[in-house]
C-alpha cells in the first residue's frame, strides 16, 4: 500500500497533513489508498458529493484541487489532508471554449500533469471527481500507473459542452479512465451514447444526502418558522417560494422571476450566488427583476452556509432549470427538509420526482406551468403536506449518505484490485 502523505509541490499552495488521531478510523488496515482530484475550490454539487466522502476515507486518502477556495478550509475542517496544484495558464480553460487560450496554456498543462502523477504516485488509487480533473488524472496515468475512477457529474451534451470537449472527454473516457460511476441514469446515459461505452458498464450512485442535518432542525409550530424568517431577515406572513443553487443562467433563476409576475401573493428567496463566473448573469436578474416590478418580493440571500435552515423557512422548494440537471442536490434536500418540490422534468430530477407522489414536475422553462403548480400547492396544503411528507420518506430510502459512502468506497475498493 502506499503512504498517504503529500510532499510539498513546487505548485502546491496550501497543505495540511494527517493527524495521528485519525488513523484508526475507516479500517486502514487492508483499505487502499485513495488521491481525490478535483479543479475547484469553490462548493458547488460536486464538490459537495465529494465532501464527506473524502472524509469518510480521511485515514487513508488526500484531496488535490486545481484552484484555491472555500472548498479547502471545509475539506481541512474536516480533517482531510488538502493540496492545491494551482497553474494560473490551466485556470483560464473554460469548459465552453477551447481556443486559443487552450494552446498558449499547453506548458501548464504539462507542467499540471507532472505534478498530478508526482503525487498520484504515492496512492493506491486516484479518483477524479470533474471534468479538469479527467483531463489531468486520464493523462498522467502512463506516468502514475495506477488504476483511475472517475465520477461522472455532468449530462455531456452541447446542451452543457463545447464541441471541443465533448471529444476529449470521448476519447479519455474510453482510453483514460479504468472505472466510470456517474451521479444519475441520465448522466450515464449521455456518456454511453457520446463514447460508445455500454450503459452496464457505468454504475449509477446517486449522491447520498445526510438527512439528520435536516432532522435536527424540527419546526413543529408556525412561531418556530417565523423566528427562523425574522432571522433570517425574511418576511415573516409572505408565501415563500425558495429557489436554491449557485446564479447560472442554465439553473433558470429568471424563469422563477417571469412566474413571479403572475403570482402577486408569492415572494422568491434565491439562495446561491454565482460560483464559476456568471457574474453578469446574477446582474442580469436584479435587472429583470426591477423590470417586472417585483424586486420588492424577492430576495436574493446570497451563498448561505445552513440550507437545511433556509429550506424549512420556506412553504415551497422550486427547482427551475432549462438545461437537463445531471442529478440536483437541491432537489433531494427539499424532500429532506419536509417542504414540497417543484422541479423541472429533466436529467436526474426523474430519477428523484414522482409527479404528483412525491412532488410535482414542469417542464423545463415553462413559466405557465411554474404558476400553475405553485397555485395549486397554495391551494391545496393537505395535498402540498402529502407530497412533502412522500418525498422525505423517498429521499431517506433512496439517497441515503451511508449508502452512498458504502458503495462509492466499494467502487473504489474494486478499482484497488483491478
Ligand atoms: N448550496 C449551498 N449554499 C447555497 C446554494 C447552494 O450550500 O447558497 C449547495 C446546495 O445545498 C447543494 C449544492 O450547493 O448541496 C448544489 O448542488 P446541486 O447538485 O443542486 O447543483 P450544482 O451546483 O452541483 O449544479
Ligand atoms: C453537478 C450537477 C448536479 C449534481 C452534482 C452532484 O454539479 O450539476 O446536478 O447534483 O453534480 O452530483
Amino acid at each position: 500500500m502506499n503512504a498517504p502523505h503529500l510532499t510539498g509541490s513546487a505548485l502546491a499552495t496550501a497543505h495540511s497533513t494527517i493527524a495521528t488521531a485519525d488513523l484508526d478510523l475507516q479500517g486502514v488496515s487492508g483499505a487502499p489508498t485513495v488521491l481525490f482530484l478535483d479543479q475547484s475550490g469553490e462548493l458547488g454539487g460536486a464538490e459537495f458529493a465529494l465532501l464527506p466522502l473524502a472524509a469518510a476515507c480521511k485515514a487513508r486518502c488526500a484531496v488535490v484541487l486545481l484552484a484555491d477556495g472555500p472548498f479547502r478550509t471545509r475539506l481541512e475542517a474536516t480533517g482531510v489532508p488538502v493540496s492545491v496544484l494551482a497553474d494560473a495558464q490551466v485556470s483560464t480553460i473554460r469548459r465552453e471554449a477551447l481556443g486559443l487560450g487552450t494552446l498558449r496554456a499547453i506548458p501548464g498543462i504539462l507542467r499540471q500533469i507532472r505534478a498530478v502523477a508526482r503525487e498520484a504516485r504515492r496512492y493506491d488509487v486516484i479518483f477524479l471527481n470533474t471534468q479538469k480533473a479527467l483531463v489531468f488524472g486520464a493523462l498522467s496515468r502512463p506516468l502514475h500507473r495506477r488504476p483511475v475512477v472517475w465520477f461522472l457529474h455532468d449530462i455531456m451534451t452541447r446542451a452543457h459542452f463545447g464541441r471541443a470537449q465533448l471529444l476529449i472527454v470521448k476519447w479519455l473516457a474510453r482510453y483514460g479512465v479504468d472505472r466510470i460511476v456517474a451521479n444519475s441514469q441520465a448522466s450515464a446515459e449521455t456518456l454511453s451514447a457520446l463514447a460508445g461505452i455500454p450503459l452496464a458498464s457505468i454504475p449509477v450512485i446517486p449522491n447520498g444526502i445526510d438527512a439528520a442535518a435536516f432532522d435536527a432542525l424540527d419546526l413543529p409550530h408556525a412561531d418556530d418558522r417565523a423566528a427562523l424568517r425574522r432571522r433570517f431577515g425574511l418576511p415573516e406572513d409572505a408565501w415563500l417560494a425558495g429557489l436554491f443553487g449557485r446564479l447560472a443562467h442554465w439553473k433558470g433563476q429568471h424563469v422563477a422571476l417571469d412566474a413571479l409576475v403572475r403570482l402577486p401573493d408569492v415572494h422568491l428567496v434565491l439562495v446561491g450566488s454565482p460560483l464559476f463566473g456568471e457574474d453578469a448573469y446574477a446582474a442580469s436578474l436584479r435587472k429583470q427583476a426591477e423590470t417586472l416590478g417585483v424586486m420588492d418580493r424577492v430576495h436574493f440571500a446570497g451563498f448561505q452556509d445552513d440550507i437545511p435552515a433556509w429550506m424549512k423557512a420556506m412553504d415551497v422548494i422550486v427547482h427551475t432549470s432549462i438545461d437537463p440537471e445531471p442529478l440536483g442536490r437541491v432537489v433531494i434536500e427539499g424532500l429532506l427538509a419536509g417542504r414540497p418540490v417543484i422541479a423541472a422534468a429533466a436529467g436526474g430530477v426523474l430519477e428523484i420526482i414522482r409527479h404528483r407522489e412525491n412532488g410535482l414536475l414542469v417542464q423545463p422553462g415553462d413559466t405557465d406551468g411554474l404558476v400553475d403548480a405553485i397555485e395549486a400547492l397554495r391551494r391545496a396544503p393537505d395535498f402540498a403536506a402529502h407530497l412533502a411528507a412522500q418525498g422525505t420518506l423517498d429521499a431517506k430510502r433512496e439517497f441515503s449518505l451511508d449508502g452512498y459512502i458504502t458503495r462509492m468506497t466499494e467502487t473504489i475498493a474494486r478499482a484497488a484490485r483491478r
